[in-house]
């Protein structure tokens, strides 16, 4: 007659463990991709046009109808234009069609955040990803002191910046106040999909998976680079981790119209 006192709430390993594990799943929930790294030659991701048609194919059979790809802006190590990326992304196109890839295959930009990127912000239109949303990153290892004042400037310009891989960034998996602060700024934020299987390490795993609990993703992204990308996202097809997934109001499809 305790019991009910007693029943205590489960944990949420438990409340993943009921989760079912898919059959015959794929990313058509999703529709679209906006964050990859396709371009071939201008990044660390593709190196060749036949890298990119691989991981174009893959992201074929994986259900996904559009990718937005994203190439870093990175002025010390990728200083790449928005005429390269044009250009890139024609490559891509042509290469797709004559490979009987049906993708719709668009291009923006995946900006790093420093005093380059600052001055851009105001001497050129950004490449966006949807609309007048920017896909942004900054520093690993430390938050950099513009930071605010980028997002702030990117804002008053009309922007709506989305940060990629928030989970990601060492300096804020003990600031978790960040976070909110960033949402409250009007930043958009994007998990990769391959944080949520510990594909890189402990810490970023324990933090998306918080911010997914949270509801405080916007876009989820592959951001992928290379075929083991590839073959780590098509395994999470077969797992509970796809339910979980599915279930989540990501904002993805809207890039498909
Ligand atoms: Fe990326």
């Amino acid at each position: 007659m305790f019991s009910r006192f007693f029943k205590r709430e489960k944990s949420e390993k438990e409340k993943y463990n009921d989760l079912p594990i898919p059959e015959d799943a794929d990313f058509s929930f999703l529709g679209a991709d906006m964050h990859s790294h396709f371009v071939p030659g201008i990044d660390d991701g593709a190196k060749t046009i036949e890298d990119s048609l691989v991981l174009l194919r893959a992201m074929e059979q994986m259900g996904y109808k559009t990718v937005i790809t994203t190439p870093h802006i990175m002025i010390d190590f990728y200083p790449n234009t928005r005429e390269k990326i044009t250009n890139g992304l024609e490559i891509l196109r042509t290469a797709a069609k004559e490979n009987d890839i049906k993708l719709t295959i668009n291009a923006a930009a995946e900006y790093y955040i420093d005093e380059y990127f600052a001055e851009l912000v105001n001497k050129e239109p950004l490449l966006t990803v949807h609309k007048n949303e920017v896909l942004v990153e900054f520093s690993m290892m430390y938050e950099p002191p513009m930071l605010n004042s980028v997002l702030f400037n990117m804002q008053t310009s009309g922007y709506r910046p989305i940060l990629a891989h928030p989970e990601r960034y060492t300096s804020l998996h003990n600031n978790f106040d960040k976070f909110m602060e960033l949402k409250d700024r009007g930043c958009l934020l994007q998990l990769n999909l391959l944080s949520l299987t510990g594909y890189y390490g402990g810490n970023v795993m324990n933090t998306a998976n918080k911010l997914l609990e949270k509801g405080m993703y916007d876009y989820c992204g592959t951001d992928m680079h290379h075929e083991k990308h590839a073959e780590a996202v098509k395994n999470i097809l077969q797992t509970r981790l796809y339910t979980l997934l599915v279930n989540y109001p990501f904002l993805n499809s809207k890039l498909c119209l």
